[in-house]
């Protein structure tokens, strides 16, 4: 398996925008902080986070090509069930639906970044403070964050955490990597 220094040195030579590396890391914290409650493998699913937009300076317009050549570039990188997840989490696109705990995990993890950093931005004391009482608040006002679909947030239920823990450990978990994506 490629080891973390590996993984980073790799995404960082695509060239791509930072705030897609801001997701890539906040979405990396979020599967570690999913797989220590889940009691999943946490490096294999923290790869998983942090290399799932691995493709996306190629892909992002050719949707139906996203997750498919990441995956194809990481055979021999990752285990087969991270590979999985990674071309599940763009299913709707790809035709690869989502079935395994981890997919639906990769799944409601990078889309609940979007949610939580667009939350925090707009706070002065951005993610402190911030959890779920609020974040729901947000999921309802469509408006807001337009973007994040909220049916795939809430596949957190379909893989046995409540939303309340789900969204509370998203936020502690982006706050681990909070100095790295401006979000402090
Ligand atoms: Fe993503």
């Amino acid at each position: 398996m490629i080891s973390r220094e590996q993984a980073w040195e790799l995404l960082s030579s695509k060239g791509q925008e930072q705030h897609m590396l801001h997701h890539a890391l906040e979405t990396e914290a979020v599967m570690r902080g999913l797989a220590r409650r889940l009691g999943q493998n946490e490096e294999v699913w923290g790869l998983a986070g942090l290399l799932h937009d691995l493709d996306f300076h190629e892909t992002k317009d050719l949707p139906e090509e996203h997750g498919l050549r990441a995956a194809t570039w990481l055979a021999n990188a990752l285990p087969e069930e991270a590979l999985t997840a990674i071309r599940a989490h763009n299913g709707e696109r790809n035709g690869v639906a989502p079935s395994t705990t981890f997919d639906h995990a990769l799944r409601c993890a990078e889309t609940v970044t979007g949610l939580v950093s667009a939350a925090a931005l707009i706070r002065p004391t951005k993610l402190e403070g911030l959890g779920a009482k609020s974040l729901k608040k947000k999921m309802k006002d469509k408006a807001f964050a337009a973007a994040v679909n909220r049916e795939i947030i809430r596949e957190c239920e379909t893989i046995g955490v409540g939303l309340d823990d789900f969204l509370n450990d998203a936020v502690a978990s982006v706050a681990t990597v909070a100095d790295q994506v401006n979000l402090k």
